[in-house]
């Protein structure tokens, strides 16, 4: 066991962040943002701030059981799910500002290529132990059963919905055998036992090194992840099965295992691996293999033990790799009271937020990091979303921001009437000195809480600074301390906006572009704006949320609306020469948003889309490939008739058509003029 890397880190080189690999079982909701794609991209977006080299790997996990779960309950193929939500997972994740080098797939060859050598590595080198034992079979289905379509009793705690390899209710990792009362998730009934021959890592050899490689992980781990890791260490570990009785994943390369696929947890973290391999083919080495890379893992707590125990024991089996330096993981986020739940649609999806609050992105970044659960579960509700954004986001940043820029506006065209570094005063430099600290302290830490709040104290120094000195009031009477406080408001927006930039990016861009800077101009004792130097028109920062939109969202939350298949009916529009109202109010017309679109395959002019008509989402099978992209189409507003009787269009179901015009042979979609709630009624 000499092989792999392991030494206390001074300052590294580079940074190699990883964020868990989403599920592409269904699309991303405010949980996952806040406690894994939020937290690093902050944390990226502040390392190339502070110019260090830093690569960021995340993509879609296309395997196990969450994808073949879901195939079965939607009726489709897991290529079709995955497909399907992959678009939607990195659409979303873009779309706020998750900033990765690379979202990749597992379901790509780059990956199964990667991840079966892996296997092979460890098998080559007898890494494995070969065990044939008895396993559930359900007789009905004729299939061994995966450790998920097995539910019972947990043994430890008593909750009966648990797992066969996790109880949800108290997080102790179950072997399928431990449930008391069984029962299969497939047929509902009792399974039996049946031999089958897997292959186990026996984690129990690397105990030891295990607890040396996270003992020096006790000074700067959060206390809820290490914690964890002794908690497990401490219960003694044992070998666990890399292969299963599945066909769905990537196939073990044995001769004699051809129905067997790995784990999905072996080939998963393999996934940043060959995410990087496919983003850097003749450097990722660089990454993987040098001991001055710092390889960071962010992840949720249901991941700890996959992150800091067993990738890093297979790291060690295989030899050569470096270890993971940091795994700032974090609790759950709850939603106004209750658990976040996908199957009982208690979420806040991420596409259906940006369909509500277009281009209010930074707001919800802003509330998510503000209560980001970094050492406890935290809560999210609309209220205090309301009242984060309207309080502090408006009324404090946004406030102060916009009263600067406009006085510099109004009082002296738009033109700094002085240079900015010549007349500091030097309590504003004080502050800014002490929130710069704090700032930097907190957010290198993954306490990003306090980071932006150091960055909100500033935003409160300047509205406390501009309200002492009132330049509004004293133009006529000391127009020269009126240059001088507003040139130390200056300068105090430019911070804010430098601060926030790995936060809030689009905001400080806003900030930037308004003061006409970039961060490079900016630094703690000095701004170069000199003299003369003009800003940019003022735009609104952050705008109110309403009381009405804080009702639409409890009462679309607490409805508990469920996407079924409407009853649509049979009405086929044919060419007549007269149509009396009364046949043409059949029709149902509404407007619908473009939430994803993918090709057809083998065809050159469908895509399938998935159109939000208000009170569910449509599959739509539309003869546009030839006219629109994918990229062109999401987020368009379309106008649906949404009582067509459905058609099957290569093996899919269509659930309504949407409208266009034709010219010359050109389809151009028919849209609103204004943005509204999809499913409004067109009449
Ligand atoms: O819990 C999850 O959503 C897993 N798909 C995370 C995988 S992280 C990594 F190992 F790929
Ligand atoms: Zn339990």
């Amino acid at each position: 066991m000499k092989h792999y890397i392991c030494r206390q880190m001074i300052e590294p080189k580079r940074y190699l962040v990883t964020a868990a690999l989403p599920y592409a079982n269904g699309p991303i909701h405010i949980g996952h943002l806040a406690g894994c794609y939020l937290p690093a991209d902050v944390y990226v977006r502040y390392l190339r701030s502070q110019q260090k080299e830093v690569v960021f790997i995340c993509g879609s996990d296309e395997h196990g059981m969450a994808i073949t779960m879901r195939a079965r309950q939607e009726g489709k193929t897991p290529h079709q799910i995955i497909d399907h939500y992959h678009q939607i997972m990195k659409d979303s994740l873009h779309q706020f500002g998750i900033s990765f080098d690379n979202y990749s797939r597992t379901s790509l060859e780059i990956h199964h290529q990667t991840a079966r050598d892996f296997f092979l590595k460890l098998y080559h080198d007898s890494r494995f132990e070969e065990k044939t034992n008895a396993q559930y079979y359900d007789e009905k289905t004729s299939q061994f059963l995966a450790d998920r379509y097995i539910k019972g009793t947990c043994p430890k705690c008593g909750h009966d919905e648990a797992y066969g390899d996790q109880c949800e209710k108290c997080g102790s990792s179950l072997h399928p055998q431990d449930l008391i009362q069984p029962i299969s998730v497939l047929s509902g009934e009792t399974p039996g036992l049946k031999e089958t021959t897997n292959w186990y890592f026996p984690l129990n050899q690397y105990q030891t090194a295990l607890e040396e490689f996270l003992k020096e992980k006790e000074s700067y781990w959060k206390p809820n992840v290490y914690g964890q890791c002794m908690s497990w260490l401490k219960e003694g570990l044992q070998p666990r099965a890399m292969t299963r009785d599945l066909n769905w994943g990537v196939k073990v390369p044995l001769p004699h295992a051809q129905d067997k696929v790995l784990y999905v947890w072996f080939d998963a973290p393999i996934g940043y691996i060959s995410a990087t391999k496919e983003l850097l083919p003749h450097t990722w080495e660089t990454y993987w293999k040098n001991q001055d890379t710092a390889l960071i893992h962010f992840i949720g707590k249901d991941n700890i033990v996959f992150h800091c125990i067993i990738f890093p024991a297979m790291l060690m089996a295989h030899g050569g790799f470096i270890l993971p330096h940091h795994v700032p993981a974090n609790e759950f986020l709850n939603l106004e009271g209750k658990k976040i739940s996908t199957s009982k649609n208690w979420a806040v999806w991420l596409h259906e937020y940006l369909l509500d609050f277009p281009d209010k992105q930074d707001e919800l970044r802003f509330v998510l990091l503000s209560i980001a659960p970094e050492t406890s579960d935290s809560e999210f509700t609309w209220k205090d979303f309301q009242s984060r954004v309207n309080n502090e986001l408006v009324a404090i940043l946004g406030n102060f921001i916009h009263r600067v820029a406009t006085l510099i506006h109004k009082l002296y065209d738009g033109v700094l009437p002085i240079d900015v570094s010549s007349c500091l005063d030097p309590d504003v430099k004080e502050a800014v000195e002490k929130w710069n600290d704090q700032y930097h302290l907190h957010t290198s830490n993954h306490r990003l809480r306090q980071g932006l709040s150091a960055i909100m104290e500033l935003a409160r120094f300047g509205n406390k600074y501009l309200t002492q000195n009132e330049p509004w009031k004293k133009v006529k009477t000391h127009p020269e301390d009126v240059k001088v406080h507003l040139m130390n408001g200056y300068y105090l927006s430019a911070h804010i906006a430098k601060l926030m930039a790995p936060y809030m990016p689009e905001s400080s861009e806003k900030i930037f572009h308004m003061l006409h800077l970039s961060s490079s101009q900016i630094s703690v004792d000095t701004i170069s704006a000199p003299k003369g130097h003009p800003l940019n028109e003022v735009q609104l920062l952050f705008q109110k949320i309403e009381d009405a939109d804080m009702q639409f969202q409890k009462e679309k939350l607490t409805s508990g609306r469920v996407h079924t298949p409407s009853d649509a009916q049979q009405k086929q529009i044919e060419e007549s020469p007269l149509l009396s109202f009364e046949d043409f109010s059949k029709a149902d017309l509404r407007v619908g948003t473009v939430l994803s679109a993918v090709p057809v395959p083998k065809t050159d002019k469908l895509l399938e889309l998935l159109v939000d008509i208000g009170h569910e989402k449509r599959t739509i099978v539309s003869g546009i490939a030839a006219h629109y992209t994918p990229d062109n189409i999401i987020g368009k507003q379309v106008l649906v008739i949404t009582n067509l009787a459905p058609r099957k269009i290569r093996g899919i179901e269509s659930k309504g058509m949407l409208l266009m015009a034709e010219n010359s042979e050109k389809l151009s979609i028919l849209s609103p003029e204004n943005r509204v709630n999809p499913g409004a009624k067109v009449s």
